[in-house]
């Protein structure tokens, strides 16, 4: 049997698997079930990051990381990567800041990860790439006479030809995109645009089922949605329900209903619209003050990156209004932290809540979505928000589905959620449930690699 080998800009710390580690790592360890390697950044910035490879071994997989220098971090990382890719593949072309010696610093962080990762495959590997960061690896790896079969998927949205030609030298990332075998998207409606920019901008044909026959080129485009450990996850929550932070969470309720929001502090999340539109909510509808509180939790992230510092100004700054305008002595209407919660956490706290609020501007799937679906008890469920520019509302359709740039409409929803009768909560439940444990972590590793292996 192949060895599956999983690289990723971020790798899960050993140490940290199971309840810490992120939804994306948890997702993808299915893939190494039977063991692999596992290769990427350290997280580490350090003086002499010339590609020497770190080695923990964990049961049978392996996670090999190198450094990057601080020249790296600041082109690759700081830079193209989340100045100028992330901004662009969630529709944002204002918040772009394009330098060409940051695309040249992603160029050579693509080129160092590369030959580290060359010196590590045996021949039989199959190679799963994964997110923007790593386009042009699998281009990098053939150059160095790789001929492993290569596949690559990206976790975040894709945009329509007309946004991408925006992109400086678009063309030479779409050419990278082409030295795979199989390329994966999250939604069709990805993939679609994905194909379009192909066809338009590169000017190959893509036959109906996403292949390209052209010249060296033999890749293929699919839609394969990621999920989660939904039977995992909510064995989690039925126990998180019971742990002393649920506890805590829900003494300090004092029977008020709870909404919940639990996002990274990033620009594509919606957050200052969903402020906005909890203050609209209170404003509207007078019989929900003091009967409702809303926990946000906002984990800080990329704080280098200056856009994500005006963003944190703005939403203390909301926080503070929305709390100094509606609270009473013993009423604090908006808990906002900036700090991360454990996953552990987070599971028995999605099960006490009446409403997840997933507000995002764009996202590629959100796996926050899937998580509280999965948290819920279905004798008396909570109600997913869901904004409808989340990959994940392509399935989720009986969400309650916004447009997260309108606050009035979702104060509309928090409200209709509010008062929604336990029947309707529960036959909404019951359709999404039957979504998130269909299509689950496990699925869409074995479909990507089946597609890969060929
Ligand atoms: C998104 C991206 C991931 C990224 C994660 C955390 O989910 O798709 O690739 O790892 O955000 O962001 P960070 O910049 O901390 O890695």
């Amino acid at each position: 049997m192949a060895r599956i080998v999983i690289v990723s800009n971020r790798v899960p710390s050993p140490t940290e698997r199971g309840p810490r580690a992120g939804g994306l790592a948890v997702g993808l360890a299915d893939a190494l079930k039977d063991g692999g390697l596992w290769f990427g950044w350290s997280g580490e910035i350090s003086a002499q990051a010339d590609g020497t490879v770190k080695r923990v071994e964990a049961g049978n997989i392996t996670y090999a990381t190198i450094d990057l220098s601080q020249a790296d971090y600041d082109r690759f990382y700081v830079g193209y990567a989340n100045s100028t890719l992330w901004p662009l593949l969630h529709f944002r072309l204002g918040l772009i800041d394009f330098r060409r010696e940051d695309l040249e610093g992603y160029i050579e962080v693509n080129r160092l990860y590369a030959a580290a990762l060359a010196r590590e495959l045996q021949p039989d590997d199959l190679v799963w790439i994964h997110d923007y960061h790593l386009i042009p690896l699998g281009q990098e790896l053939r150059r160095l006479g790789v001929k492993n079969r290569l596949g690559f998927f990206l976790h975040i949205p894709f945009v329509p030809a007309s946004l991408f030609t925006a992109l400086p030298q678009g063309n030479t990332l779409l050419w990278a995109f082409c030295a795979y075998d199989v390329v994966g998207f999250q939604t069709e409606q990805h993939r679609r645009d994905f194909v379009d920019c192909i066809e338009q901008l590169l000017g190959l044909t893509v036959r109906g089922d996403g292949t390209v026959v052209a010249g060296a080129v033999s890749m293929r485009a699919i839609a394969n949605p990621i999920g989660i450990d939904a039977r995992g996850f909510a064995a989690l929550a039925a126990k998180g329900e019971r742990s002393a932070e649920t506890r805590r969470l829900k003494e300090s309720l004092v029977g008020r209903s709870l909404v919940i929001g639990v996002d990274r502090l990033d620009y594509t999340k919606g957050l200052p619209a969903r402020f906005d539109a909890f203050g609209r909510l209170l404003n509207a509808f007078p019989e929900h003050r003091q009967k409702v509180s809303y926990l946000q939790i906002a984990a800080r992230s990329r704080e280098d990156v200056s856009e994500y510092q005006a963003l944190r100004r703005e939403l203390d700054r909301k926080a503070g209004n929305i709390n100094g305008r509606f609270a009473e002595f013993d009423w604090v209407p908006l808990r906002y932290m900036t700090r991360a919660v454990s996953r552990n956490t987070l599971a028995g706290f999605y099960r006490a809540a009446r409403i997840g609020l997933v507000t995002p501007l764009r996202d590629g799937m959100n796996l926050v979505a899937k998580e509280f679906v999965a948290a819920q008890d279905e004798r008396d469920p909570g109600v997913l928000i869901l904004s409808r520019f989340a990959g994940a509302a392509e399935n989720l359709t009986e969400a309650l589905i916004v447009n997260p740039y309108d606050p009035d409409e979702i104060a509309e929803a928090i409200h209709t959620a509010l008062v929604m009768p336990a029947d309707e909560r529960r036959d909404r439940m019951a359709h999404l449930r039957a979504r998130v444990f269909d299509v689950t972590a496990e699925t869409y590793c074995r479909n990507f690699l089946a597609v890969l292996k060929g």
